[in-house]
């Protein structure tokens, strides 16, 4: 089969089956053709709440099937690909978390979206790498403890200087592996490029970027922006992307090694078998996980996350 026939068979599937496809902007070129809602975390998990079918496949990783599970519980919800993992979601466990709440009780815990639903029930208040600055600003506390990602927890706490906020050791593998030699030999490499970054990236390297947002921020940036040249230090896909929406300008990529191999696990031919019923896995949280993990969305979502 080509892709074209593939791709026409997935949407042949969707109609007839009822079936909402999401996919995070990670995703190949092929996978965003066919979904019928594409961008980051924060707007797939509002996706997920008003889409009115009744499956949904989320082409992405774990954490961002578990909140459309939790968003909307009636629903059938299927991973594509079953090993697609977030590293960052898995390195901190609830007895942890419950552990530092005992020696920090009057520290409101945000938990980045990039986290398990278990965990999720022992957090405060949900973040997304477009919303945190905007949440933590609103908080009624003064002290936080920002988890897992130390990096996004650090750029927050230099937008909201008036908050005391605690961080810890945590957070992606991929962004946090770029360096500011990295930003350096870029920008040399490319004196006319801005340099469009992910929160996730170290504070050495968020310190020299011109924009620091999320993946659909980084996006709309360079989409808008009167500039011609972007070096683009988030994972490589948003590069490739960039470029073919915006064949006038050029994009560059801060690193080859910003790959996340999680998000790249599903094909095009995943989603085919998601859609006849063969392949993925079926997301199950019991009632009370969900009831406990939602309360720390809905606050998100109360706060105009
Ligand atoms: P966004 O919130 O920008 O979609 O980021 C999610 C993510 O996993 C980035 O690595
Ligand atoms: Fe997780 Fe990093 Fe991959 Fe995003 S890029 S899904 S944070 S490992």
């Amino acid at each position: 089969m080509t892709i074209k026939e593939v791709q026409d068979e997935i949407i042949r599937l969707k109609k007839e089956k009822d079936i909402c496809i999401l996919a995070h902007s990670y995703q190949a070129r092929e996978i965003l053709e066919i979904a019928d809602f594409t961008g980051d975390s924060y707007a797939l998990s509002k996706m997920a709440k008003t889409a009115p079918n009744k499956t949904v496949i989320m082409c992405g990783v774990r954490f961002m099937a578990e909140t459309v599970k939790m968003l909307s519980p009636e629903k059938k919800v299927i991973l594509s690909s079953p090993v697609a993992g977030c590293p960052m979601a898995e390195q901190l466990d609830k007895e942890l978390i419950l552990q530092m709440k005992e020696m920090y009780p009057d520290y409101t815990v945000v938990a980045y979206i990039n986290t398990t639903a278990e965990l999720k029930t022992v957090c405060d208040v949900c973040v997304t790498s477009s919303s945190a600055v905007q949440i933590v600003k609103q908080l009624e506390s003064k002290n936080i403890l920002f988890i897992p990602d130390c990096n996004l927890g650090a750029f927050v706490a230099k937008q909201v200087p008036e908050k005391n906020i605690k961080l810890v050791q945590g957070g992606c593998p991929v962004h946090a592996a770029v360096t500011r030699k990295h930003a350096e030999q870029a920008k040399a490499l490319h004196p006319n490029a801005e340099l469009l970054v992910h929160p996730e990236c170290r504070p050495e390297v968020t310190e020299l970027a011109d924009y620091v947002g999320s993946t659909s921020g980084i996006m709309n940036y360079a989409i808008k922006s009167d500039k011609k040249e972007f070096i683009i230090g988030t994972e490589n896909s948003i590069a490739e992307h960039l470029q073919y929406q915006c064949p006038d300008k050029k994009f560059y990529l801060l690193s080859k090694s910003l790959l996340c191999e999680n998000m790249k696990s599903t094909t095009l031919v995943d989603v085919l078998n998601c859609c006849k019923g063969e392949g993925g896995e079926e997301i199950e949280l019991s009632e009370e996980t969900i009831k406990e993990a939602c309360k720390c969305i809905d606050v998100m979502i109360a706060l105009g996350g």
